[in-house]
């Protein structure tokens, strides 16, 4: 049964900055019926070496922003903002959906042969209560191996996913997980994805590497379906960007990770705190 006051809202999705677009681009392959809402803190990029309470004022101000635009579900495609943000948010809003993120752990740990498995993620991840919670959860018996890598953030967000520079601070950031032996690592960041054939490269053919967008995508599908919320598969969706940082930059970097065709596609508009408030710019 479909919902027609709910079906033709938009899903709105959010993110430091352009990591979340990874999650995005997935969303759009999955449900191309949907018009997708995605908000960028590009002001406040990165999330990851903030404390958590911060994080979780910049999601909560976030949610109130799409909410204002009428979004039917929100999707934090940032593993940062879930880790802060998620329970608190389901707790504030009862009535609206998330889809949050945690660090792909379980798959992770079911599949490694070595014993040792490896997540990146950023500093705010691994401090929250959800990774901690995740691996006691999951990776009985597993050695987890964790790094934060921050330049690999900022590599995404500069739209620099395979120069000799990203290639370095690939290198760099690997080193000590290789080294001790994983053979699975997961992308505990949305803009990791972007940097995959640098780290799959550096980490070679006996690491398999866990991006946990298309699960995210079809959690989100499931959510809707599960509400009559699905937009008609005759629809045609669109894609809306807001970001509080620089338009025109965040146009361009978004053509160079996710191509010219989506690109055209996407209409990019700026946004602005005023305090804690949210709100578009005309
Ligand atoms: N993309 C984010 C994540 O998934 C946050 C990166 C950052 O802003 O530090 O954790």
């Amino acid at each position: 049964m479909t919902d027609p006051a709910l079906s033709e809202r938009p899903i709105g999705l959010l993110d430091s900055g352009v990591g979340g677009l990874s999650i995005l681009r997935e969303v759009r392959a999955q449900l191309p019926a949907e018009h997708l809402l995605y908000l960028a803190d590009q002001a406040h990029v990165p999330y990851g070496p903030r404390s958590i309470e911060q994080v979780r004022a910049f999601t909560e101000g976030i949610a109130r922003f799409l909410i204002a635009q009428g979004v039917k579900l929100i999707v934090i495609a940032c593993n940062t903002a879930s880790a802060a943000a998620l329970h608190p948010l389901r707790a504030q809003f009862p009535g609206m959906p998330f889809v949050g993120m945690e660090p792909a752990v379980k798959p992770a740990a079911s599949a490694t042969r070595s014993g040792v498995i490896g997540v990146i993620a950023t500093e705010a991840t691994f401090q929250g209560e959800l990774f901690a919670s995740v691996v006691g959860r999951f990776a009985q018996g597993v050695r987890v191996e964790t790094r934060a890598c921050p330049e690999l953030v900022q590599l995404a967000e500069a739209g620099e996913t395979a120069s000799a520079r990203s290639r370095l601070a690939v290198r760099r950031c690997l080193a000590p997980l290789l080294e001790a032996g994983i053979d699975q690592l997961v992308l505990g960041c949305t803009h990791f994805p972007f940097l995959s054939e640098a780290i799959q490269a550096e980490a070679g053919p006996g690491v398999t590497l866990i991006d946990p967008s298309p699960a995210v995508a079809r959690q989100a599908g499931r959510v809707l379906g599960d509400r009559g919320a699905l937009s008609p598969a005759s629809a045609s969706g669109s894609v809306t960007c807001y970001t509080t940082g620089q338009p025109d930059a965040f146009r361009a970097v978004l053509e160079t990770l996710l191509g010219a065709e989506f690109a055209a596609l996407t209409g990019v508009h700026p946004a602005a705190w005023d305090g804690d408030r949210l709100g578009a710019l005309p």
